[in-house]
């Protein structure tokens, strides 16, 4: 099982031929390919019908999140509806199996990486954003219970560790990601978590645990001299 990915490939409305050139390759150089989130650059339905025109050229099966910048217009479940009709294996809690390996998913969201993340203490709003992180969490622990498959991998856009946003200015590490994630991870150990959103990040460390976790954003990608627009796994 060769697996391909990438993360905030921020198609917007224009100039997305070149795109389709690029990621097309991957037709000849893995078996799957997951994108974790941003695959739009404002969340716009006319983005994402660009985005879907460079999709509709890939063979093989695609698994993906959505990221916060496909929920910036308020758009998302449109968004999202699109990618299921196009055949995107959209993972929002859920899981999907293809070639014996078993693929869980969720967004995620922010809220910082422990022993500093944010607690729900005091105002409500601080609860209700808690809340959402929380949630995020549960989603991840239960795509990945419903799978079976001796190899899992996880996937979000923010990250589940601070190790893969290193890069990116530290007073901004708990909008990138959350430890809430780790914990999700923790319980299931999939072989592989995949998350994107840090595009100054850093493309490989390990959990506490020492389930390695990758940064797959496309500008990482990018930094590192990918000769494609993806980075290639082998399971
Ligand atoms: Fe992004
Ligand atoms: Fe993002």
């Amino acid at each position: 099982m060769r697996l391909a990915a990438v993360a905030d490939i921020h198609i917007k409305k224009e100039n997305y031929e070149e795109d389709i050139r690029r990621f097309s390759t991957v037709n000849d150089l893995a078996d799957a390919l997951v994108i974790a989130g941003d695959l739009t650059n404002h969340g716009l339905p006319n983005e994402m019908t660009a985005c879907l025109r460079v999709l509709e050229q890939i063979r093989v099966p695609i698994i993906a999140v959505l990221g916060n910048h496909d929920h910036e217009s308020g758009h998302q479940d449109e968004l999202a509806g699109m990618l299921r009709v196009a055949g995107v294996h959209l993972l929002d809690g859920n899981c999907f199996e293809v070639g014996g390996i078993g693929f869980a998913g969720t967004k995620g969201f922010c809220g910082g990486f422990s022993p500093h993340e944010l607690m729900p203490f005091g105002e409500t709003g601080i609860k209700n954003f808690v809340e959402i992180a929380d949630r995020e969490m549960v989603k991840l622990d239960y795509g990945l219970a419903q799978l079976h498959t001796e190899k899992k991998i996880a996937i979000t856009h923010y990250a589940p560790i601070k190790d893969t946003i290193v890069g990116e200015p530290e007073a901004i590490f708990p909008f990138l990601g959350s430890s809430r994630l780790e914990r999700a991870l923790s319980r299931h150990k999939p072989v592989l978590a995949l998350h994107g959103h840090a595009h100054k990040g850093t493309f490989s460390a390990v959990t506490q645990d020492g389930i390695p976790v990758h940064n797959v954003a496309l500008h990482i990608l990018r930094a590192r001299k990918e000769e494609h627009p993806f980075v290639i796994f082998d399971f």
